[in-house]
């Protein structure tokens, strides 16, 4: 054995190609060149493992739920409380100019166009499960920047335990804020641990495109071992605070929405279970998508469990 035949194949390619490269093949992609090299003899059946997650949880292997549904059928209730409302509504929101402020406990605050914002920093390309609190789940491709590499740049203080997000709020643009369906502007926190985690991502974009309106444009949170109802859209405000932070869905029914809100198939929703999801990916009819198990922290538990340690999640639901 040569010196360089013995270094693993993950240490002499780039990790990303290197993770590509064992997907295609899990997926049965590269079996063109398989054949090429005379292995294509074999009679038996071939069996095709099926691609797995990335081992950070940055690609997951399901299969995608595609563009149209995913713009489609939206949760955005300041654009109306029907799915259909935001695709229908969201072209009047105006994107650009867009400006961000930072404010709280930081040693840099102030607002910020949203291009100084993001400044230099290269987009990612993220494929992750995203799961409603209403029982149904999306596999969305999304591109972004990690919030914790922007939240760095405005150095939190050692008083900054928790990061709020609110959303624009504005009547003229946002037709379904005639309604007072949740309190507004739409709010959500983070404890800064989990705002920080190398998952959770501030996202420009989805499938390759730029954000569509109704999916949260110009800037959204995903965080996505959390009930969808976390990843708040069209981001305005970003304040580092000492104490928990309000939310818009706990102001409104405590009992239901809890600050966590960790994907839970142990623990039902007062009014429903959360056991299982319905599955909207690939070509099926929405009415029809497959109905599959909800995995604990929507299958990132082997990521962020540990942020949890010790705390008793029926709780702290
Ligand atoms: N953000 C704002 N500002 N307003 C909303 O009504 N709905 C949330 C979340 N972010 C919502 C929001 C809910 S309930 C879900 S499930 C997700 O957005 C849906 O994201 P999607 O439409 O891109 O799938």
């Amino acid at each position: 054995m040569t010196e360089l035949s013995r270094i693993p194949a993950s240490e002499i390619t780039p990790e990303s190609v290197y993770l590509r490269r064992r997907e295609l093949i899990g997926a049965g992609l590269a079996t063109p060149l398989l054949a090429l090299a005379g292995c294509s003899e074999a009679k038996e059946p071939v069996t095709v493992n099926r691609p797995k997650d990335s081992p950070d949880g940055f690609r997951t292997a399901d299969i995608q739920t595609r563009f149209e549904d995913a713009s489609s059928y939206n949760n955005f209730y300041e654009f109306g409380t029907g799915k259909a409302d935001p695709a229908k509504n969201a072209h009047r929101l105006r994107t650009s100019p867009w400006v961000v402020s930072i404010e709280g406990e930081a040693e840099i605050t102030g607002a910020y166009h949203l291009d100084k914002l993001l400044k230099g920093m290269a987009v990612q390309d993220r494929i992750y499960r995203l799961r409603c609190v209403e029982g149904w789940s999306m596999v969305i491709p999304w591109q972004g920047v990690p919030l914790a590499e922007v939240l760095k740049r405005f150095k939190p203080t050692s008083k900054a335990k928790y990061v709020a997000f609110y959303s624009k709020a504005d009547r003229e643009q946002m037709p379904g804020m005639a309604y007072e369906s949740i309190p507004w502007p739409y709010r959500e926190g983070l404890r800064i641990d989990e705002a920080m985690h190398p998952l959770t991502l501030l996202a420009t974009g989805m499938y390759g495109k730029p954000m569509p309106n109704q999916n949260g444009a110009p800037l959204r949170l995903v965080v996505p071992w959390k009930y969808g109802f976390k990843s708040i859209k069209s981001i305005v405000r970003i304040v580092f605070t000492e104490k928990m932070p309000q939310t818009s869905w706990n102001m409104l029914q405590p009992e239901e929405y809890g600050f966590y809100s960790n994907v839970n198939p142990a623990v039902d929703h007062p009014r429903w279970s959360q056991a299982s999801e319905r599955r909207i990916a690939g070509t099926e009819s929405k009415l029809f998508a497959q109905r599959i198990a909800t995995l604990p922290f929507n299958g990132y538990a082997s990521q962020v469990a540990s942020l949890y340690k010790g705390m008793d999640l029926r709780k702290w639901f």
